[in-house]
């Protein structure tokens, strides 16, 4: 049988509840398909300052380390937000998480399904053509991790790239894009910076390799406007650490909810850690309420790129999107008539039993 280690870090707030459901359905799934997954919870981010005074503990880190994927929930919470900004539950975490694993390619699907539609907050005529985006990140270096200083009357942050680091995520985008709509946007903004000229010249050098793939540059700022006028121009984006931040926020709103984006964060081994886009939300963190599709389809990405498990994956996505067909959504996709958290993995769970 085949055995996969999982390291389990649900985190804070609904990250606890919405990682229950997940694995519910890898449960399921190591029965249909006849797969050993090993789980080994650990705690990270809030949950890990309050026992070991640090985010991401030895301990943790060492389970994560003799493990096949990580799947994450989400950390953070008021409770923590007056640590300083380098001991956070957010930075202290997932920072270095993404460093040691060298993770630096980050996968954010943005799908806006037909049944959902209503809940967006794009008008219907702009949504007529379909959102179906890929936001690639590049996620171990630029801005975030260049020298930074912070100083009583100045302060800064470097925004540096080596040509290696943007090479090897402009094939991920690349081949991202060959199986999809063959159409990669890189996201810059060359008419300012230094660093996005470099980007210009690698990724158009990558792109030489890609015949069928077409490559369009874009301005980040023109970028952000387009994806509320037109999203369905866009199949890949290509975007450096902070572009793909901020972009990947926005295809969050235009879903209509936090609670439905799922992540990969991968090294070029094929480990990962899986995560959903949206955060801790401590506000409605004991009212069972919380969405637990990003987590669920979080895991799918694992099958997929971990686990190289593709129809298991599919399962689970075909599953969810049927769910969502039927009308069966939590409160953040239909207040007046919901599933609470539990039941909407109970939902989907069953429509997975019921599936060839
Ligand atoms: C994200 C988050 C993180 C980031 C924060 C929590 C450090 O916003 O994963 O998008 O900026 O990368
Ligand atoms: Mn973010």
């Amino acid at each position: 049988m085949k055995t996969y280690k999982i390291a389990v870090l649900p985190g804070d707030g609904i990250g606890q509840s919405v990682m229950e459901e997940a694995l519910k359905i890898l449960d399921f799934i190591a029965l249909k398909y006849n797969i050993n997954f090993k789980f080994k919870k650990a705690l990270v981010g809030g949950a890990s300052i309050d026992k070991y005074g640090v985010a991401l503990s030895k301990e943790t880190l060492k389970i994560c380390e003799k493990s096949d994927a990580i799947l994450f929930g989400s950390v953070g919470g008021a409770k923590w937000d007056n640590l300083p900004i380098k001991q956070r539950p957010e930075r202290a975490s997932l920072l270095p998480l993404r460093k040691h694993f060298n993770l630096f390619a980050n996968l954010r699907p943005c799908k806006i399904y037909e049944s959902l539609k209503q809940i967006s907050p794009l008008k219907d005529e702009i949504l007529q053509n379909g959102v179906d985006i890929l936001c690639v990140r590049e996620l171990t270096g630029g801005i975030y991790f260049g020298k930074q200083k912070f100083q009583k009357t100045k302060a800064y942050d470097t925004e540096i790239y080596h040509k290696k680091e943007i090479k090897r995520i402009a094939k991920i985008a690349f081949e991202s894009a060959k199986a999809r709509k063959k159409k990669v946007h890189l996201i810059d903004k060359a008419n300012v910076l230094a660093s996005s000229i470099l980007w210009r010249e690698v990724v158009g050098d990558v792109a030489k390799k890609y015949k069928d793939v077409s490559l369009e540059f874009m301005y980040v700022d023109n970028a952000a406007m387009q994806i509320i006028k037109n999203p369905a121009m866009f199949d890949v984006l290509l975007c450096s650490n902070l572009f793909g931040d901020i972009l990947s926020d926005e295809l969050a709103a235009i879903s209509g909810s936090l609670g439905l984006l799922c992540s990969a964060s991968l090294n070029d081994k094929g480990f990962g850690l899986y995560e959903p886009a949206g955060g801790s939300a401590p506000d409605i963190a004991h009212l069972n309420i919380a969405n637990p599709i990003a987590q669920i389809l979080s895991a799918a990405l694992m099958l997929r790129y971990s686990f190289k498990e593709e129809k298991a994956a599919q399962d689970i996505e075909n599953a969810v999107q049927k769910a969502l067909k039927l009308g069966k959504m939590t409160k953040d996709l239909n207040s007046k008539n919901y599933l609470n958290t539990d039941e909407m993995g109970d939902a989907i769970l069953e429509i997975l039993k019921e599936q060839e």
